[in-house]
């Protein structure tokens, strides 16, 4: 298996899995409408691998577009990152994220179909536990309503590839429910380009640090934990990256129908305060933060049981939380003079 397609392959996680895929000796071609990315990234990834990749500005909801590139390449595995994924917006506009994320995510199984291509890899989220009572959560855990049309649009997504595989003797799939994806490329040549105002805590907090947010909110101080701020799992990218690559590895070796559910996670849950103090810590400089009220649609704390990754994938996250705030504060850096070419 060599050439595989990588939708929302310029976004922050798909960058970094086209950067790994490529190391691991895959031929990544990617697939990007630029909604939320920019081309500059495709110029990043070949300057980090020393090498030209395969990209095509297409929107994944567009058949012909999608067929020709399948048409072009014999694809042999996918990993589907392209999808809308702010949380407050699907709230706001439901209909955008189940247009994109489910259209997108049905075009592409039927196109699969249409060529025979067997073997995918999906982002899913830990959203789809919602606020569980077992920590740390493991996949056998029940899936709660969803908070935000958002997280419905991954357990629909779920649920479709469940579908889908039991009326296909021949799709192999692995559905990733990711927890919270932090860092950047130590390279400091890709990481995160949030539009706007960021909605998560560690672009916020680089953002913040460099001066261009005035303080960080920490969102409610009276959280049932330990210091009363949420508690999440917080994996470097690389790392998330690197599971993609061991997923296809083990789809490799798979037949007929298959579908499982994997948690990406470091096992381990730590609180926003303890972010706070790593982050000080690596970049030596002190966060103005301070208490705001609870967000809604918060889960108090969620941290994965990361064992059936090691067990069936052989992969565990690598790198520490300081790491990842380290890798996350040289890229803020170095973006600061990118503006121009990020709107
Ligand atoms: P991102 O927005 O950086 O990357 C998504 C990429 O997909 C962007 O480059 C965007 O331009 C592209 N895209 C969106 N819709 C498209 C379409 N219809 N056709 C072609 N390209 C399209 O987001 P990310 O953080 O890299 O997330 C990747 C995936 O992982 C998403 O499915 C997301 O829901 C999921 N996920 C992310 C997180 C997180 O916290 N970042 C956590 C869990 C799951
Ligand atoms: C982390 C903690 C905030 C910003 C989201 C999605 C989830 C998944 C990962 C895709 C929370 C607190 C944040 C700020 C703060 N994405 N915070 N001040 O909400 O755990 O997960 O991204 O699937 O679905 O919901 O991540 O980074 O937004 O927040 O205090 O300015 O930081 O309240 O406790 P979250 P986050």
């Amino acid at each position: 298996m060599k050439n595989i397609l990588v939708t929302g392959g310029l976004g922050f996680i798909g960058s970094h899995t086209t950067v790994a895929l490529a190391e691991q000796g895959f031929i990544p071609i990617v697939v990007d409408n630029l909604s939320n990315s920019e081309l500059f990234i495709k110029d990043r990834i070949e300057q980090i691998l020393n090498q030209a990749i395969t990209f095509y500005q297409a929107d994944c909801n567009d058949y012909a577009a999608m067929e020709k590139i399948f048409k072009e390449h014999t694809i042999e595995g996918v990993i589907h990152f392209a999808a809308y994924k702010a949380v407050g917006e699907s709230v706001a506009e439901p209909l955008k994220y189940y247009e994109n994320n489910l259209f997108s995510l049905i075009n592409l199984l039927k196109i699969m179909q249409q060529f025979s291509v067997q073997k995918l890899v999906f982002s899913s989220s830990c959203t789809v536990y919602g606020q569980t009572e077992k920590l740390p959560v493991d996949e056998s855990n029940a899936i709660l309503p969803a908070f935000s049309p958002y997280g419905n649009t991954k357990q629909i997504g779920e649920e479709i590839l469940q579908d889908v595989v039991k009326s296909q003797v021949d799709l192999q799939v692995i559905s990733l429910r990711y927890f919270n994806p932090i860092g950047a490329h130590p390279s400091a040549l890709i990481g995160e380009l949030p539009r706007g105002v960021p909605n998560n805590l560690v672009p916020y907090i680089t953002q913040t640090a460099i001066g261009k947010r005035p303080f960080l909110n920490v969102f409610g101080k009276d959280y049932p934990t330990p210091d009363g701020t949420c508690i999440r799992d917080f994996i470097h990218v690389c790392d998330l990256a690197e599971a993609h690559v061991k997923a296809l590895q083990f789809l490799q070796n798979q037949k007929g129908s298959f579908i499982d559910f994997i948690n990406v996670g470091t096992g381990k849950g730590n609180s926003v305060l303890e972010v706070i103090q790593t982050f000080e810590q690596v970049s030596g400089k002190a966060l103005p933060y301070q208490f705001a009220p609870r967000r809604s649609g918060d889960v108090t704390a969620i941290y994965a049981d990361a064992r059936k990754a090691e067990k069936i994938l052989g992969w565990k996250a690598q790198r520490s939380l300081a790491d990842a705030l380290a890798d996350a504060w040289r890229w803020e850096q170095a973006i600061q003079n990118l503006e121009p070419m990020r709107f």
